[in-house]
């Protein structure tokens, strides 16, 4: 589904859970002229999310839940995403999964990056296993979300060598920078000017 804006810049909310450098990067890109997002929200599940600096930095409001009670939570998220006019749902390295009722309230418009090339290594620990299976490719995905995890359609993705000599860690790296590149880009192609 192409979100469509008008002229004005869609009002959107990132989540995240942890370091935040796909949230710092999607800022940056959000301040360029060609932007056609504002980040307007930061939402963590984690009050130590070291991401949730960037709110400060950057002068974005910021709300952390704490997601024991996961309906509740999300009717009040779904609250505060309403007040604040958000139209778009980036997923950052946001480590809970949504219901299916929270998604459907936001149909189309939730989107996630995932470091590998989906359909292949949903879930977790991806570079290790796509070295352990001697991939020569692994990469990096931007995807709508739906019900099943990292399974929704694919909006664009970025390969990436493994070269020999590759561990998980030099590998999350190489991927991660890309993925700084890629998030942005996916936003410009769903969204209609
Ligand atoms: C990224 O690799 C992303 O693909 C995955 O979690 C990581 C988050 O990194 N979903 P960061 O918090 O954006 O630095």
């Amino acid at each position: 589904m192409v979100i469509s804006n008008g002229s004005k810049k869609i009002k959107t909310a990132v989540f995240i859970s942890g370091t935040g450098s796909n949230l710092r990067s999607l800022i940056r890109y959000s301040k360029t002229r060609k932007s056609v997002i504002s980040i307007d929200l930061i939402i963590s599940n984690n009050l130590k999310a070291k991401g949730l600096r960037f709110s400060k930095i950057y002068k974005i409001k910021r709300k952390v839940y704490n997601f024991k009670k996961k309906i509740s939570v999300e009717n009040k998220i779904l609250k505060n995403l309403k007040k604040n006019k958000i139209k778009l749902i980036c997923l950052a390295g946001f480590m809970k999964i949504l219901s299916k009722k929270f998604i459907k309230n936001f149909s189309g418009k939730i989107i996630n990056i995932h470091p590998s090339l989906l359909p292949k290594y949903k879930g977790l620990n991806t570079h290790q296993r796509a070295i352990e299976n001697k991939e020569k490719y692994s990469g990096c995905t931007v995807h709508y979300v739906n019900s099943k995890l990292d399974s929704g359609q694919v909006i664009l993705q970025k390969k990436v060598k493994i070269t020999k000599k590759e561990t998980p860690k030099t590998l999350a790296k190489k991927i991660l920078a890309q993925e700084h590149k890629l998030y942005p880009k996916a936003i410009n192609k769903i969204i209609n000017r």
